[in-house]
């Protein structure tokens, strides 16, 4: 039986290729989309989910517009990374679809999984709102260094107030971070071989290429951390991921470290023990995954 599941998202390249990696695997079935501001505005990151559903042939599945900004702070975006479109590099053609009025709250059925592979703005409100959310898995934070600023990750960073809301909640959360995302990198020799494969394969990887440019000057990488798809992969095959039951603090109010996720992996506070924080993955499974279903799509 296949496990539902939401995403809420600001793609981006990373989360264009989470929604392809969930549309071909049938061990989940994604439910709907909703959006966030983060890579780009939220109009740019609707149309760009709208821009992806269809091209994996599933422009029936919903996508709502969530929030255009975080709940407390003007929006930081990461045109840098993912271009002005927010989905730099293929050339897609403009969606037909619409967004979608419902309220995603209606879709959190209990069994359904929450992925958010974004700031946590929309999902900080349902969380404001009373709404009941059985188990979330979120890409974003990081246990050592961050990506936007020395201390934080980027998802964290852009609405810390969301994210503290999220941790404190009590509810099930699994947090996908740098540490693992950046331990299994789709190289461009990953990228020439998804090329071949069709159309999706083939946006895949021009996707890859742009989302490369940002990791091969800034790291030195050979390859890009496809993030968001880890947290996808790791509701479809659990046994991807090592995990640790701990506590983790989002911080909110500091010149130099706003939005960092301080991870107690080794207990060393008495701090409720919030969240599964991925601490190793298997990182050439998940890569073999990601091919293996992306290939699938037509
Ligand atoms: C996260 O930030 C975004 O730029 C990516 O889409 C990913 O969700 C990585 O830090
Ligand atoms: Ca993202």
């Amino acid at each position: 039986m296949s496990i539902p599941i939401v995403i809420d998202c600001d793609p981006g390249h990373d989360d264009a290729i989470a929604i392809l990696l969930a549309l071909a695997s049938p061990e989940v079935e994604l439910r709907g989309i909703v959006t966030v501001a983060g890579n780009q505005t939220v109009d740019k990151t609707t149309r760009n989910a709208l821009k992806v559903l269809e091209l994996g042939g599933r422009a029936d599945i919903p996508v709502v517009r969530g929030a255009a900004a975080p709940l407390r702070r003007p929006l930081r975006t990461a045109a840098h990374v993912h271009g002005e479109s927010g989905l730099d590099g293929p050339d897609l053609p403009e969606p037909s679809a619409m967004p979608s009025d419902a309220d995603p709250a209606d879709w959190l059925e209990p069994g359904v999984v929450l992925v958010a592979t974004g700031p946590l703005t929309n999902v900080a409100r349902l969380v404001q709102r009373g709404v009941r959310i059985d188990r979330i898995v979120w890409m974003g934070g990081a246990i050592a260094e961050g990506n936007i600023t020395p201390a934080a990750e980027f998802n964290a960073f852009v609405d810390p107030e969301a994210a503290a809301a999220v941790f404190g909640s009590g509810i099930d959360l699994t947090m996908v971070g740098l540490d693992v995302t950046h331990k299994a990198l789709f190289t461009r020799a990953h990228a020439d071989r998804l090329r071949r494969t069709g159309r999706a394969g083939r946006v895949v990887a021009e996707l890859s290429d742009f989302f490369q440019h940002f990791h091969e000057e800034r790291y030195g990488f050979d390859g890009s951390p496809i993030h968001d798809a880890m947290a996808v992969a790791h509701v479809i095959d659990p046994s991807l991921l090592e995990t640790v039951h701990c506590n983790v603090e989002i911080e909110t109010a500091s010149r130099f470290c706003d939005g960092r996720t301080v991870v107690d992996r080794w207990h060393a506070t008495s701090g409720t023990r919030n969240a599964h924080v991925g601490v190793d993955v298997d990182a050439a499974r998940f890569l073999d995954l990601l091919h293996e279903r992306i290939a699938t799509l037509p």
